[in-house]
């Protein structure tokens, strides 16, 4: 038999918060998510008190896992910061409750200490976003800057395995986590904090709380630049992802066929429409390079996302040709461009950070305007 939401409750109704309160009477929790088994949820509270409910954050995945059927739980301890001693930003975005943080004319706060933040999307899945996102840091790192990847694919996190990081982050003072370090990268996903295998069929109020946490309850000390590679598509979540973010600039990733083109098309409508400037569209598997004999081969009529960022008005930042030690290089975490630096795989890369990092130059600063939109989770 399934467990059920009703039982956690249940299951719940001894753990005590510090007062004496039966947990789920608080009114800290968030929804709780079960999939086969593995559970799910937050608590929200003051951030003066978080410490005070660190054991009770700790009885609760304990009463959890003892419910017949648990075979996980996971119980996540959000401090709700109110906005004082924070310059010039509105209260803290805490997503524990499922609300997207930006409403019209307020201004997203920015992540102090990160200078600019950029998305790489994709409209469509599969198109090697998560691969160019991480040489894509890689090369913004070869650039000297300090870089952090924050992996926003809360259903189907890969750049634990692209960067091949293996552990769980280290919990510091104040309930936040250290981030993991990947090539010289400061990396956060959710694959560090859930099992690899756990079905991430979480509703839309839990990867909001999920993807705040990785944000803002990260020391992610000082960075130039942070990539965040977004999920797939450009539903309702992606769009409010793109709003949960302080984004300085998106680039989006297509493949060369029409029918990619067209989701990318659908990528760019979705930042302008979030005001998030597009920064550009990289053409990936652009054309095919043979391993063996060098010979490159047009497979989809190469040269289509250039046309397109014509067509749109957005900047073309290059194009990755389809080749097997890019595959191959990023599956088995060793991603081209810190492995092969020499090679012309990692000097595509190059060229596109350098020109991510030159539309940076001339951007709106980081905290830009919030959205005029937006859409319930
Ligand atoms: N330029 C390339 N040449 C060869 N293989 C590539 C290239 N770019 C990506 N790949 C391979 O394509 C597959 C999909 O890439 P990746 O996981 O980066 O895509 P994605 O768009 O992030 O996918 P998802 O939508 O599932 O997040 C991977 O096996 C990757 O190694
Ligand atoms: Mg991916």
């Amino acid at each position: 038999m399934a467990v059920t939401k009703a039982e956690v409750l249940a299951g719940l109704e001894g753990v005590k918060s510090p007062e004496g309160i039966p947990l789920p009477k608080t009114g800290k929790l968030s929804d709780i998510v079960v999939t086969d088994g593995k559970v799910f949820f937050s608590i929200t509270v003051d951030a003066n008190v978080v410490q005070s409910w660190d054991p009770v954050r700790k009885s609760a995945e304990t009463a959890v896992r003892a419910i017949p059927g648990v075979t996980s739980a996971l119980v996540a301890l959000t401090g709700e910061r109110a906005a004082a001693g924070r310059a010039q930003v509105p209260p803290s975005p805490h997503a524990g409750h499922g609300r997207p943080a930006a409403h019209a004319g307020e201004r997203q706060p920015a992540v102090p200490g990160v200078a600019a933040i950029i998305a790489v999307a994709s409209g469509k899945g599969g198109v090697g976003k998560s691969t160019t996102a991480v040489n894509l840091a890689l090369g913004l790192r070869d650039l000297g800057l300090k870089v952090g990847m924050l992996d926003a694919d809360i259903y189907g996190p890969s750049v634990p395995k692209l960067l091949a990081i293996k552990g769980r982050p280290e919990m510091l003072g104040g309930n936040r986590l250290k981030p993991m370090d990947g090539y010289g990268l400061k990396v956060m996903s959710i694959g560090f904090l859930v099992e690899e295998e756990t079905p991430m069929i979480w509703r839309g109020p839990m990867v909001m709380s999920a993807l705040t946490q990785m944000l803002r309850e990260v020391e992610w000390g000082t960075l130039d630049i942070m990539v965040v590679d977004m999920p797939p598509g450009t539903g309702d979540a992606q769009l409010t992802m793109a709003q949960q973010v302080p984004l300085r600039g998106a680039v989006i990733v297509s493949t060369p066929q029409d029918l990619a083109l067209m989701d990318a098309r659908r990528g760019v409508a979705m930042f302008k429409r979030v005001d998030v400037p597009v920064l550009g569209i990289v053409e990936n598997m652009s054309y095919f390079l043979c391993p063996k004999c060098g010979e490159r081969t047009d497979i989809f009529s190469h040269g289509g996302a250039r046309h397109e960022a014509e067509r749109l008005e957005v900047p073309f930042l290059g194009e990755v040709p389809l080749h097997l030690a890019i595959r191959e290089t990023s599956d088995a975490g060793l991603p081209v461009v810190a492995t092969a630096p020499d090679g012309p795989h990692a000097q595509t890369y190059r060229d596109i950070a350098a020109k991510v990092r030159d539309q940076l130059g001339s951007g709106p600063p980081a905290g830009r305007a919030a959205p005029k939109i937006v859409i319930e989770a």
